[in-house]
Order: C-alpha cells, then sequence, then structure tokens
C-alpha cells in the first residue's frame, strides 16, 4: 500500500527512518552498547579468524559493500575485496576455506550473486547473507547471515534497502572489531550515531524542498556527473544509477581524486556536477579537487556537512548542508540526498517511477 505517497518509492525513501530503526531493532541494545546478530553470532570467531572477506553483489547492493569497505578494513585489519557479481563469476577467482563470502541482496533472488554464492560454496568458503526478503534462495543457500528487518520493497529502484544494507553491514564490522582493542572508541562512536540515525534521516527528509529546487535545474541536463572519495564514491556510484533508472539521464559517478586522470576533460561552465564535499578524513583532498574543478570553469552543486556553507560557496552553484553524522555513515546522509534528488528529476521528466523502461525489481536471469 502506498499510503498517502503517490509512488512506492517516495513511500521507501520516507520510511527509512523506521526501516534503518527496524534493521537494528532487538540486536543492538543503545544503552548497553551491546550488540548480537543472532543470524551469525555463532560464526563470529570464525569470521575474525578469516583471511580475507569478499563481499559479492549487484547494482545497489554492491554500492553498500563499496561503502563499508572501508570500515571492515579498520575494524578487521584484513584484506577486504567488493566484487561486482557477474563480474566475479566471469572470472572465477580463486577462492579458499579461510575466505568469507558476504552476499549482499534485497530480494535474495538475483542470478548473478546466486551463481557466485553456489561457485564460493563448492570451493569451501563461509558464506553469508545480507539479505532483505526471508525464505529467497541466497538466504537458503547461505551457512548463515542477517536479515534487514527492511520490510517489502516494491520500487523497482532500491532504496530503503541500501540504507539497511549499510547499517547491517556496519553491525557485522561492528561485532568483528570487537576483538581489537585500538576500535573500541571508534565502534562506540558508531553506536551513538546509529542510535541518531532515524533521527539523523528525518532532517535529510526534510530537505526535500531545497532538493526539488535542485532537481528542477538538474532535470534539464543531458548528462550529470557525480564526484566523491571516500565512503562518498560509493554515494556518487549509487546516486548516479538511481538518475539512470528514474530519469533516464546519463549520469555518472567518478572517483573525485581519479577526476583528473581524464574526466576532468569533461568539465567546464555547462556542465551540470554534483560534487560530494562532506566532512571527512579526507576532507582537505576533496576540497582540493572541487578547486580544480572550479579552475576549469565548473560551479558544481555540492553536498556538505552543516558548517561547511561558507567556506565551500564559493565553489559551488548552489549547497546543500547535510546533517553531520559519524564518516562510516555518512553515505546513509548523502545517498538518501540523492534518491530524492532522482526521484523529483524523474518525475518532473514525467517517467514511471516505480517502474523504470526495461527493468525488473528482481533479475533472475544472467
Ligand atoms: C530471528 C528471527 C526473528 C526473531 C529473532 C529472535 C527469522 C527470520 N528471524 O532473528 O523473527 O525475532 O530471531 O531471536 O525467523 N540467514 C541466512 N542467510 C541470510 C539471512 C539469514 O542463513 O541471508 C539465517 C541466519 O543465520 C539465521 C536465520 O536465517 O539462522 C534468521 O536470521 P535473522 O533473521 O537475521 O536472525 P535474528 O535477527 O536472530
Ligand atoms: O535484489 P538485489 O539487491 O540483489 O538487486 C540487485 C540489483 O538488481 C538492484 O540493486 C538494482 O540495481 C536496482 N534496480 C537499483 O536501484
Amino acid at each position: 500500500m502506498k499510503g498517502d505517497y503517490g509512488t512506492f518509492m517516495q513511500k521507501e525513501i520516507f520510511e527509512q527512518p523506521e526501516s534503518v530503526f527496524n534493521t537494528m531493532r532487538g540486536r543492538l541494545d543503545f544503552e548497553t552498547e551491546s550488540l548480537r546478530l543472532g543470524g551469525i553470532q555463532a560464526n563470529v570467531v570464525a569470521i575474525r579468524r578469516a583471511k580475507r572477506i569478499l563481499f559479492i553483489a549487484c547494482g545497489t547492493s554492491h554500492h553498500s559493500a563499496l561503502a563499508v569497505r572501508a570500515l571492515f578494513e579498520e575494524a578487521w585489519e584484513k584484506p577486504v575485496f567488493v566484487e561486482i557479481a557477474s563480474d566475479f563469476i566471469d572470472r572465477k577467482p580463486p577462492i579458499f576455506r579461510d575466505d568469507v563470502c558476504v552476499f549482499i541482496s534485497q530480494s535474495g533472488e538475483t542470478a548473478d550473486t546466486l551463481n557466485a554464492l553456489r561457485y564460493c560454496k563448492d570451493h569451501d568458503a563461509l558464506c553469508i547473507g545480507v539479505v532483505n526478503a526471508v525464505g529467497s534462495c541466497i538466504a537458503r543457500e547461505t551457512h548463515c547471515g542477517v536479515h534487514l528487518n527492511a520490510g517489502p520493497e516494491i520500487s523497482v529502484a532500491s532504496t530503503k534497502a541500501f540504507t539497511s544494507q549499510v547499517v547491517a553491514l556496519t553491525m557485522i564490522a561492528l561485532l568483528v572489531g570487537q576483538s581489537l582493542a585500538l576500535f573500541q572508541d571508534r565502534s562506540r562512536a558508531i553506536i551513538k550515531d546509529l542510535h541518531m540515525l532515524p533521527d539523523i534521516i528525518r532532517k535529510v527528509l526534510a530537505m526535500n524542498e531545497q532538493i526539488l529546487t535542485i532537481a528542477k535545474e538538474c532535470s534539464k541536463q543531458q548528462s550529470i556527473l557525480l564526484l566523491g572519495r571516500g565512503g562518498q564514491y560509493a554515494a556518487v556510484l549509487e546516486g548516479a544509477l538511481k538518475i539512470k533508472e528514474l530519469a533516464y539521464i546519463h549520469a555518472e559517478g567518478i572517483h573525485a581524486g581519479d577526476v583528473k586522470y581524464g574526466p576532468m576533460a569533461l568539465v567546464n561552465q555547462a556542465r551540470c556536477i554534483i560534487f560530494l564535499a562532506l566532512r571527512d578524513s579526507h576532507f582537505n583532498r576533496t576540497k582540493a579537487a572541487l578547486a580544480q574543478i572550479a579552475d576549469c570553469g565548473a560551479k558544481p552543486v555540492v553536498l556538505c556537512s552543516i558548517g561547511d556553507r561558507a567556506e565551500l560557496s564559493p565553489f559551488a552553484s548552489s549547497v546543500l548542508e547535510l546533517p553531520i553524522v559519524d564518516e562510516a555513515l555518512q553515505s546513509v546522509t548523502s545517498v538518501i540526498a540523492l534518491q530524492l534528488l532522482a526521484f523529483h528529476i524523474g518525475v518532473l521528466r514525467d517517467n514511471a517511477v516505480d517502474t523504470p523502461r526495461n527493468l525488473a525489481k528482481s533479475v533472475t536471469v544472467e
């Protein structure tokens, strides 16, 4: 049921304060800061002992893995890989019994992800699912896992699954990192912000009208570049995917550190650019990249953290200040802003946002 909303997509975007809360409900006790993921608890020691973690997924689910990769590297101090499932099964890379393979999927039915799971199982790796749909193939065939509990996602464009995946994966990283003394302060800070996350998301959703104003400008474009680095690299890939799906406009997410190796040639006064410059450990380098594209005449729309408007305005056509949250969770705030942007552009262009052309909700063929 769509309730008061015109589309499932809009409803699913706006229910994210509740869906992320449901992902944490009964698992994270904010008072005692204790965390228990019933679905993987028995395997936490095996995960900690593994040699590598590989995240394998498609589309939006692949982007959520990219969004949490740095946190796993920090919490676990071992190699972490993020794989696009279709490329993974093309290559059939070496997989070992001391690998942990994590399959992320909203539907639990994506054929490429499922094939990759069967391949990793055949190679005796520990296979973990992070899946929304209970009883789905991936949930059944993985050795263990964590359900997102985000509720049904109807719109073809994935929205609340992304934010719940980031939250579920963050909780797994926190569990894995419990054995690392150096990670404990950081873990506490992240738990504090997970507690605040529903309210933080409400603040982003309250920016809807500001985002609609930006969407009106973007809806006239033929191509949009989105730039970001660190956790914001995952966010720009996800934002570009949403814009392609909903607006049918060419959109490209580019690592802000990579722009000087070619994409800079596309940058000029007329080019529509969305630049994610949130306050994180890469902020100075992000600012340098922003200044470089401004030198080429670009005036991007800048998404930054509250308090940075004055510093970044000279480089921007407009600035959107997002609420402050731990770096590990920043992709949640920026992706929700980009979900709203893509949604509004799609509606302004009279597109069927719930059912974009040529796409299916679950891709059950290779
Ligand atoms: C489970 C119950 C929940 C109950 C709670 C009480 C289900 C679906 N969940 O939640 O209703 O309130 O116990 O303690 O009955 N799994 C996989 N692969 C996946 C996802 C999950 O194998 O991709 C497995 C898990 O390893 C676990 C089971 O499915 O054995 C349920 O997982 P999950 O719902 O995440 O567990 P709990 O949060 O403990
Ligand atoms: O159900 P899954 O998470 O496995 O689906 C993966 C992709 O098909 C999915 O994320 C797709 O890219 C969405 N339409 C993106 O909005």
